[in-house]
């Protein structure tokens, strides 16, 4: 890879800026563009706040964070901001065309050895990569929210993307401390996200047909196998309880599972009555502000705790 510890991160919203942060921290020069000055201002504010926030927590040291917050440069130029790095990493809203012209662009002005990566969280990243000419240097890493703190990161290679970028991707992330994994193909929702929405639409479909409530679906998940996840993943629990009972059971089961291709009736309803959850207070449970804030603080401890017990160094 080109410009040995430089990173470009395109777009500096709410993962943009979370990604600036792991890289400045491990003591890469980064440099963050965004269309909007008044973004890169409050980007900037989030990064110092994170860092004073988790370094009161024992991660990371206060002392090092205006040394981290010195290594953040931005700016409004998408050519400046790329110029030197030898990764670029792309963080947009997640619209298709959007992306398209940025790598369109990035793959125009940058030299062939400079990495290009997307944050998107579900596209095709041959997609994304489609107008570009130098697709071998194109690349997926889908990071999660907030990427400071969750470890995955997936390195997702499109149709033409060439091993050594998949493989120098990888390296850079495990050196910044992310857990990345290979993803052999390029998919819709890669593997994460693909898990991830099998079991919202069962959960939803749980509800829709009133076999219980939203309450109680996260509750069984919360209580029950969801806390066995971080330690044994399904794979592993179909090797435990063996694969025999898995086949009786997936023979007696999988039919009556949701199987639509659509989003659920009731996620539609929800969503043309204006009930998006946080956002306006209603979703599948009532949400004032005491329990917004609640919740948010509680995942944010979690993860806090999280990462406490599994830092190295
Ligand atoms: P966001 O809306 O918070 O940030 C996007 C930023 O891109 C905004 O600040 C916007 O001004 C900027 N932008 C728009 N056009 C631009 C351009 N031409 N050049 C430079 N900057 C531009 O969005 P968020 O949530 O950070 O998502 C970004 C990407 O990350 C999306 O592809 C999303 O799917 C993906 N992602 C999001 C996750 C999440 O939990 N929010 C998790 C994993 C991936």
């Amino acid at each position: 890879m080109r410009g040995e510890k430089r990173v470009a991160v395109i777009g500096a919203g709410l993962m943009g800026h979370g990604i600036a942060q792991i890289f400045a921290e491990k003591g890469w020069q980064v440099s963050l563009t965004d269309v909007d000055e008044a973004i890169l201002v409050k980007a900037r504010e989030g990064i110092r706040a994170n860092l004073t926030l988790l370094a009161g927590r024992g991660i990371g040291r206060l002392e090092d964070v205006e040394a981290a917050l010195g290594r953040v440069k931005t700016t409004l130029s998408l050519e400046e901001s790329a110029a030197d790095a030898g990764l670029v990493i792309e963080a947009v809203a997640e619209r298709l065309d959007l992306k398209q012209e940025i790598f369109r662009k990035l793959d125009a002005f940058c030299p062939s050895g400079t990495i290009l990566a997307t944050n998107t969280s579900v596209i095709s990243i041959t997609e994304i990569a489609a107008k570009a000419e130098k697709r071998q240097r194109i690349v997926g890493t889908h990071f999660w929210n907030p990427p400071y703190l969750v470890p995955l990161v997936e390195v997702v290679p499109g149709a033409d993307t060439s091993a050594g970028v998949v493989d120098a991707t990888y390296e850079a992330l495990k050196e910044v401390g992310k857990h990345p994994v290979k993803v052999r193909r390029d998919v819709p929702g890669f593997v994460g996200n693909r898990l991830q929405h099998a079991l919202w639409r069962e959960a939803i479909s749980i509800v829709d047909q009133g076999i219980a409530d939203a309450a109680t679906v996260d509750e069984v998940i919360k209580n029950g196998f969801g806390i066995r996840l971080p330690v044994l993943g399904p794979l592993e629990t179909a090797d435990m309880v063996g694969l025999d009972l898995t086949l009786q059971i997936h023979d007696y089961i999988l039919c009556h599972l949701d199987r639509s291709t659509g989003p659920a009736p009731i996620l539609k309803e929800k969503v043309r009555q204006g009930d998006l959850g946080f956002k306006t207070g209603r979703g599948f449970q009532e949400w004032r502000e005491s329990s917004i804030e609640e919740c948010k603080k509680r995942l944010m401890e979690h993860l806090i705790r999280w990462v406490r017990e599994h830092q190295t160094g």
